[in-house]
């Protein structure tokens, strides 16, 4: 994979079938004590411990629950301050890779983690270089292998919000298709669909440059194809190609930004307890609809959006080119949960609006949106 270096990206990336064997080589000299953390369904993590202890690699072990909130981070550190670790790899799905990578950045610093977090925290700067973070998705979907921050829930504030820091893009990634095998249709598609929003938010970003434009349509051009491929059942080129866009996402998203869908998906996400890829899969395409509509009404290009939709129509056999219709479509027919009705209802709309509105992701949507263009996103989602 070539990618500029004066994009902000992970320092060493290993790509291909059968490269997590590469992994323990890959460990930095001094890593002789590790922490794994790895999510339930990852099996080779168990293997990978297996193998790292007779490579002489002292190796802990963390299972990661589901998305992480702070207090299981406050309850991880707690139990690892003074273990002498060097590095954190982890092993699983974006939930996984977040936990693990909070860890690495947290495990150093001098303080409780609500000083370092966005929006409910202090936002303070951490004083101390995480430890050395290692990668290795077992889905194909949120490109946290990518990325500089780590996100957590705060069930006391009902958000989901952000760990931020360039110092936290992983030092090394794994991107080994043979771990992403068989993941259940259901998972294939939210997850995909996260990647897909990842490249299409980038892109449509106020901060996008050529460069990041660049990640996201090779991202695209590989995603697109690939899900209708899977549509059709297991196949491992298009694994292959999933694996490569879903981290280019995680690149684009950490460069350029990323808008509507992952502004509210932080509050959904606190408020509702639904899935970051359900979310993202139902919100998308009503998104698309009401930002190309507000870019129509403030005089704003819609030419990218035009073009995303005629590269869906591409690679969707049954796509007319209308964006949101053929978004529309894929979403309904993927056995992907549907959003709770009851997010409509006052008051829990305009908790829901209020939290887009201070949101980080949102800062950098195409155009600023009123109250009631954000709830025709919410409201468009529901209806498939
Ligand atoms: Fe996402």
């Amino acid at each position: 994979m070539q990618i500029s270096t004066s994009l902000m990206q992970p320092k060493h990336v290993i790509s291909g079938r059968g490269t997590r064997d590469q992994l323990i080589a890959a460990l930095p000299t001094n890593a002789r004590n590790c922490l794994v953390v790895h999510s339930r369904s990852a099996r080779w993590a168990q293997e990978f411990c297996k193998s790292a202890e007779l490579a002489g690699v002292r190796v802990r072990c963390q299972l990661a629950n589901g998305e992480p909130d702070l207090d299981d981070v406050r309850q991880i550190l707690a139990g690892f301050q003074g273990a002498d670790i060097q590095a954190v790899i982890a092993i699983g799905g974006g939930a996984a890779i977040d936990l693990g990578k909070a860890i690495s950045a947290l495990l150093p610093q001098d303080h409780d983690p609500l000083k370092y977090l966005e929006v409910v925290g202090d936002g303070h700067k951490m004083e101390h270089d995480p430890l050395f973070f290692a990668a290795i998705p077992t889905t194909s979907g949120t490109g946290a292998e990518a990325t500089k921050n780590a996100v957590i829930t705060v069930p006391d504030h009902g958000v989901k919000v952000s760990l931020r820091d360039d110092r936290m893009i992983p030092d090394l990634v794994v991107l080994d298709p043979d771990l992403v095998d068989g993941l259940p249709a259901p998972i294939t598609f939210m997850t995909g669909l996260d990647a897909i929003t990842q490249l299409m938010e980038p892109y449509l970003s106020q901060r996008a440059t050529s460069q990041t434009d660049e990640i996201c349509l090779q991202g695209l051009r590989l995603a697109l194809p690939a899900l209708h491929q899977l549509t059709l059942g297991e196949n491992r080129a298009a694994r292959d190609a999933m694996s490569q866009a879903a981290y280019l996402s995680g690149v684009a998203l950490a460069n350029a930004g990323l808008g509507v869908v992952h502004g509210l998906a932080g509050i959904m996400g606190g408020q509702l307890g639904v899935a970051h890829g359900t979310i993202c899969a139902r919100l998308l395409p009503s998104a698309m609809r009401v930002n190309r509509l507000a870019c129509l009404e403030q005089g704003c290009p819609v030419d990218k959006f035009d073009h995303i939709a005629a590269l869906v129509q591409q690679s969707w056999p049954n796509a007319t080119g209308e964006l949101d219709r053929d978004l529309f479509g894929f979403v309904a027919g993927r056995g992907i949960a549907k959003l709770p009705q009851t997010m409509l209802d006052a008051p829990m709309i305009d908790t829901l609006v209020d939290g887009a509105l201070q949101a980080s992701s949102y800062k950098t949507n195409p155009v600023a949106l009123s109250r009631d263009q954000i709830k025709q996103v919410l409201q468009g989602a529901c209806q498939i």
